[in-house]
């Protein structure tokens, strides 16, 4: 029997990339599970890309986690189809690449990535604990999906960084806050992880970045599904408020082994 036989789980951004291996986890390991894209596109994609996997049953609705009305649209689907939720995996996220560094970028840009990697992660949060979890005995649990460019600044993403940071700080003031009600919340915060912007990247630079790494190589999307299931399950049921690093190593090294001489 799997570890999430019987609990629904919604993972937010589940149609794309490391969203579709939070999914599959979940969907191999017995749950019922939800998931969402910013929009009608992308998450007829992710839905197609699912079945391809050989995963059935999964529920794809679009929700730009950002606008209010369709956050309420999606949990109306959970309450009509399921009745109950276990999971929620805060993993929608707005890279904010292309912006330019902080001199030139538009101040609206910067506030489009804190309205959906912050305030949309806060509000999908809180509407899952008031409809579903503190309705439920069993109540609930959180993950977040932060970023190791929390605590180590990455070029022209201040947006980003700043979102990353504002996470981090979220998921142990929700932690403190909902402890006692029995709600968990924690944060995997992941380095590289191979996604299809991998593809792209010229081969000198894709090495030189595995050269960054103390183990040698990105995470694949499954390494860090598998950080965020821990979070989820039972055997992390004494944890919250914990932002839990799953970088290769990245964050614990001064300097990258081919400068450290
Ligand atoms: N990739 C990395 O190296 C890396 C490193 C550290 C942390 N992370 C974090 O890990 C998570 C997954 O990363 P990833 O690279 O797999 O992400 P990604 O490829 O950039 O995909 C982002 C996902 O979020 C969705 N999304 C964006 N804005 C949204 C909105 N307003 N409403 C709903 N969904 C929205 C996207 O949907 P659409 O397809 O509709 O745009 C997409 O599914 C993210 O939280 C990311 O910040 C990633």
């Amino acid at each position: 029997m799997g570890r999430f036989e019987g609990k629904v789980v919604l993972v937010t951004g589940g149609n794309r990339n490391t969203g579709l291996d939070l999914v599959e986890r979940f969907a191999r390991e017995g749950a019922k599970v939800f998931m969402c894209g910013s929009s009608a596109a992308s998450t007829a994609k992710g839905a197609d890309a699912l079945k391809a996997r050989g995963l059935e049953g999964i529920v794809a609705q679009p929700c730009d986690i950002s606008d209010p009305a369709q956050v309420t649209a999606l949990f109306d689907t959970i309450a009509r189809e399921s009745g109950r939720l276990d999971i929620l995996v805060n993993n929608a996220a707005n890279q904010g690449i292309g912006h330019g560094g902080p001199l030139e970028m538009e101040a609206d840009r910067f506030w489009d990535v804190l309205k959906t990697n912050v305030v949309g992660g806060f509000r999908v949060t809180q509407m899952a604990c008031n409809r579903f979890f503190m309705k439920q005995e069993s109540r609930g649990v959180v993950v977040f999906l932060s970023s190791n460019t929390a605590q180590r600044a990455i070029r022209k993403r201040t947006a980003y960084c700043t979102s990353k940071g504002a996470i981090n700080s979220m998921v142990r003031a929700l932690a403190l806050d909902l402890a006692p009600l029995g709600i968990r919340v924690n944060a995997c915060a992941p380095g590289y992880i191979h996604t299809e912007r991998w593809n792209t990247l010229d081969p000198k630079l894709a090495a030189r970045r595995r050269l960054n790494c103390p183990l040698r190589k990105e995470a694949a999307g499954a390494d860090i599904a598998g950080v965020v299931a821990f979070l989820a399950s039972d055997d992390a049921a004494n944890m919250t408020g914990e932002i839990v690093t799953c970088d290769a190593g990245c964050s614990c090294q001064h300097m990258p082994e081919d400068v450290d001489v």
